[in-house]
């Protein structure tokens, strides 16, 4: 089979390396890709947005199933237009896909269907919010409604921070419609950890739990990030914390999208925080999660191809899991997420037996060296028996930009959070 992977950062590089250990998978194409997916697939110069261009491409090149990476085009309703002319898609509907474009539809859905989360209201209204936020005190989250590139969330220590929030999405129009109407949220204090499955209708295949670490700088300082690595499974994690999200969170998110005629397919990613009442949603994502991919797919022993097409014809596909451990650290621009340099050229990035180099932000320049082209330019990962001897693995790969001044990475990742940071 052909397969077309829509999408061009880390994640999709990963879900490249996973299809192409496919029997079943002839060419993969790649959509735009970036430098490390083009070893393993053909780059397409096709952005993830462009989904009329997408959708002739796969017409052309007859391609047998298309994946998509980014929530953007998801929302955009790239599933619609590629079921409309009988493509094969993974991936939810627009409709579906809500639950990740809408934090205000997400809250007022987990409500309905008793879903637990944290307590929350929905403003439009500058002075309503504030007057809401005086009220409750802080620490308190203010969200933007909509799609804000992971930067839309602010978790105010101070009622000052949440007021000024408010004014930046509701009166300063920082995130465009997407802060036009701002979810203001309860403040948890726990361990987050995140649940993906793969899902069809009511159907629920959950993954290994993973974490990521969002926050920029050792320790969970500094600004909220894409993800600045990660690692599969979470020891910390108690089974029955593991059961209790699967049975109250993702089995009924699932049932209750059927129920609203949003029925999901595709992954439904559940990101949550450990509270004393058991885990609760901080969002949903309508997609594989960045860079939890990077940690989880290494550790399924399935065919992915044929996990979407069993659980997309009603079939268990009996997903398999590898007994160890795998840890990713991302190497960023110095600077990110602020403001960082482009075109910056990469030492050689060769994989070892212990480590594995998957691609985020990177090109190449015309004589083939890579360059970094993004914020976050690459993960390092390894897959061992035990956690410890996996971070040992990345950290002793990762010696190798420590005399430079470009980049930086996290030195604790694999550490559990709000555990201290042993120096
Ligand atoms: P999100 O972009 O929704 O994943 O939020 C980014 C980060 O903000 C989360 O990973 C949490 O660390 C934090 N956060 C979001 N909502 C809450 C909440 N209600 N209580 C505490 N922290 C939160
Ligand atoms: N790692 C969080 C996300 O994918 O949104």
């Amino acid at each position: 089979m052909d397969v077309l992977v829509v999408g061009g950062g880390g994640r999709e590089h990963s879900l490249v390396k996973k299809l192409a250990e496919s029997e079943q998978v002839a060419t993969i194409y790649a959509a735009p890709g970036n430098a490390g997916v083009e070893t393993l697939a053909t780059c397409v110069g096709i952005k993830d947005d462009e989904i009329d261009a997408l959708v002739a491409f796969a017409q052309d090149h007859k391609i047998d199933w298309t994946i998509v990476g980014p929530e953007v085009p998801l929302n955009a309703g790239i599933v619609d237009a590629f079921q409309q002319v009988g493509l094969n898609v993974f991936g939810p509907t627009k409709q579906a896909a809500l639950i990740e474009g809408s934090k205000d539809f997400a809250k007022s859905f987990m409500k309905k269907y008793a879903i637990p989360t944290a307590d929350y209201q929905t403003f439009t209204n500058a002075s309503e919010a504030k007057q809401y936020i005086e009220a409750k005190g802080a620490p308190i989250v203010v969200k933007a409604d909509g799609l804000a590139a992971g930067k839309g969330v602010v978790v105010a220590q101070t009622v000052i921070e949440a007021l000024d929030a408010v004014d930046q999405m509701l009166v300063g129009n920082q995130f465009g419609d997407a802060g036009s109407r701002v979810v203001i949220e309860e403040f948890l204090d726990g361990n987050e950890f995140s649940l993906m499955a793969f899902v069809d209708g009511e159907h629920v295949y959950p993954m290994l739990p993973a974490r990521d670490h969002k926050r920029a700088f050792d320790g969970d300082k500094g600004p909220n990030t894409g993800g600045m690595g990660a690692y599969c499974p979470v020891p910390d994690l108690q089974a029955q914390e593991i059961e209790f999200a699967v049975e109250h969170i993702l089995h009924p998110t699932a049932k209750g999208m059927v129920e609203e005629g949003r029925s999901f397919t595709g992954i439904l990613y559940a990101g949550l925080i450990e509270t004393p009442q058991g885990p609760k949603v901080i969002e949903f994502n309508a997609r594989f999660g960045d860079p939890e991919t990077q940690v989880v797919l290494p550790l399924l022993k399935n065919d992915l191809l044929q996990v979407i097409t069993d659980v997309t014809s009603g079939k268990d596909p009996a997903l398999e899991w590898k007994d160890a451990y795998c840890i990713g650290t991302v190497v960023a621009s110095k600077g990110y997420p602020g403001k960082y340099q482009k075109q910056v050229p990469l030492p050689r990035l060769e994989e070892s037996d212990d480590c594995f180099v998957i691609h985020a932000g990177t090109g190449s320049d015309p004589s083939g060296a890579y360059c970094a082209t993004g914020g976050r330019v690459l993960l390092v990962g390894s897959l061992q028996a035990s956690q410890r001897q996996a971070q040992q693995a990345v950290y002793e790969y990762l010696r190798i930009f420590d005399e430079n001044d470009d980049f930086f990475y996290r030195s604790d990742i694999g550490f559990n959070q709000k555990q201290v940071i042993d120096s």
